[in-house]
């Protein structure tokens, strides 16, 4: 039954299909093979030419052992869901993995690849290093003599579910980044210097996700990269019920092309920003950040969000409508419209980055006033409405591939399939009677038993 609505599921899910996009990660023991921003997610699909142009010149002048991990499928949401967070990584399904981003010399991130760009990635390997592909696992590679001038190009398959069954998927990831880990400390002790990719040709889909609720009890978020965050959401109000939770890694502004970081003035023990002018209620939230002093006066910048019932995908979404900033007392504010910025209230919304580069518009074009103005936000994360406690709840990625449209079409789909999978449950329930009922003939004795 579960397995029939499944595979239901499979079939029916729109949107599933074409949303296809895969993520990429690349590091290696060699640094700076990769400028330390590129390109940000946004919703953006890396394509395949752009991926070239980020793989070429590392494999060029990078390493010449370069090992591939292909993974049957993958998805954001395979981080997003068994990635840890915060509080709770060892509950990480990548701890190998994210120790080997962590003590990467470079490392590369990209959430979404076009599928078809990534399934090129072996033979984009073997044209820049001029050597066919190896197959290896932990043991063979023990024994392998490495080069570090000789090309070589490992390929580690790593499996996604195993055959029919469905294996809880994190339980396959936690065994794949085992041999992750194995791979990489032979690699270690051999003492070359490598570049290593991971990678899928198609995407995976977390399905246990779209019928159920918010899975468990802690927040999630995207598989953490670089430095470990050093300090908490910020939270409106303060205390230990907060109403709205907000995380950047970076929140930045500039006047006139001069930056400001604002990342210290608003997260962590030394923040100085004042949010007593922040708002919520159950429909319509303002986060209110302001500061004391910027550019040589008082900054104010203001998230307006709100929570809409959408009768189409059934569920209440939470969006972000629009950011407004104000500098000193008088001046008139200026206003950006977001776009794409919503998410299922019950989820938190995270984003690589958000800014007036990309989801970010003035409101009123051409707007002279805006044009003095930028905002970026790197990393964001930012839930507004049902918060359940300090921590996030699951992380609906910008560029995932849940994303808002496929959300909409996927719950009606879902739903369609829970339907036609309990019609075909009671169909194939019914039994066929025995004999037909002849008026003329002995009736028909029904057997106490059968
Ligand atoms: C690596 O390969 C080069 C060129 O083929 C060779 O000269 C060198 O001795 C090799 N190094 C080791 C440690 O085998
Ligand atoms: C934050 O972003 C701004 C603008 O891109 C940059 O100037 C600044 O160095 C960044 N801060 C950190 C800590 O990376
Ligand atoms: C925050 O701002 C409000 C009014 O804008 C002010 O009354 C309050 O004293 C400020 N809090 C701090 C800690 O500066
Ligand atoms: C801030 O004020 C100082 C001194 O008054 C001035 O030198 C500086 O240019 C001002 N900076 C900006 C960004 O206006
Ligand atoms: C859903 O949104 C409506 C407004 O459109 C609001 O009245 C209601 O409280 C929301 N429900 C939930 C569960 O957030
Ligand atoms: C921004 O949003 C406002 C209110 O929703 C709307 O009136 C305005 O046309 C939007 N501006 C742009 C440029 O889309
Ligand atoms: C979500 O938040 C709304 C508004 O605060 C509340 O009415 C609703 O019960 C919450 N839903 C869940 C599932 O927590």
């Amino acid at each position: 039954m579960a397995a029939a609505l499944v595979l239901l599921l499979a079939v029916l899910a729109p949107g599933a299909a074409r949303a296809d996009q895969v993520p990429l990660l690349a590091w290696s023991s060699r640094s700076k093979l990769w400028p330390p921003a590129t390109i940000g997610s946004e919703g953006h699909v890396v394509t395949e030419p752009q991926l070239q142009a980020l793989l070429g010149p590392a494999l060029d002048q990078g390493p010449h052992n370069v090992l591939l991990f292909l993974q049957e499928k993958l998805s954001v949401e395979d981080f997003t869901a068994y990635g840890g967070v915060y509080g709770n990584k060892p509950d990480s399904a990548f701890p190998n993995l994210e120790g080997a981003l962590s003590d990467a010399g470079s490392a590369l991130v990209l959430p979404a690849v076009a599928g078809e760009a990534a399934g090129a990635v072996p033979l984009l390997l073997r044209e820049h290093l001029g050597a066919g592909p190896l197959h290896v696992d932990p043991p063979t590679l023990r024994q392998l003599r490495l080069n570090a001038s000789v090309p070589a190009l490992l390929l580690v398959r790593l499996p996604y579910a195993t055959g029919s069954s469905l294996m809880a998927p994190k339980e396959v990831l936690t065994g794949n980044d085992e041999v992750i880990g194995q791979v990489l400390s032979a690699l270690k002790e051999e003492d070359v210097p490598y570049m290593a990719l991971l990678t899928a040709p198609r995407p995976s889909r977390v399905l246990r996700e779209v019928l159920g609720t918010v899975p468990g009890p802690l927040g999630r978020q995207l598989l953490e990269t670089g430095p470990e965050p050093v300090y908490p959401p910020l939270q409106f109000p303060s205390g230990a019920f907060p109403l709205l939770l907000f995380w950047a890694r970076n929140l930045s502004v500039a006047r006139d092309g001069v930056w400001r970081d604002l990342t210290d003035a608003t997260f962590g023990s030394h923040a100085t920003v004042n949010l007593s002018r922040s708002s919520w209620g159950p429909t319509e939230a303002r986060l209110v950040l302001s500061y004391k002093e910027v550019f040589n006066s008082s900054l104010t910048i203001t998230s307006h969000m709100t929570n809409k019932w959408f009768p189409v995908s059934g569920r209440n979404w939470s969006s972000l409508e629009w950011v407004e900033m104000v500098e000193g007392g008088a001046a008139a504010p200026v206003t950006f419209n977001a776009s794409g910025v919503s998410v299922p209230a019950l989820y938190s919304w995270r984003c690589g980055l958000l800014g007036t580069m990309g989801l970010l518009t003035p409101r009123t074009r051409p707007d002279p006033a805006a044009a003095h103005w930028q905002l970026l936000l790197h990393d964001i994360q930012l839930q507004a409405f049902n918060v359940t406690g300090r921590r996030f709840s699951y992380a609906s990625d910008c560029a995932g591939f849940f994303s808002a449209p496929v959300w909409m079409g996927l719950l009606p789909g879902a739903l369609l399939a829970a339907v036609l999978a309990y019609g075909l449950h009671m169909l194939l329930g019914l039994r066929a009677m025995d004999r037909f009922d002849d008026p003329k003939g002995p009736s028909i004795a029904v057997p106490q038993t059968e």
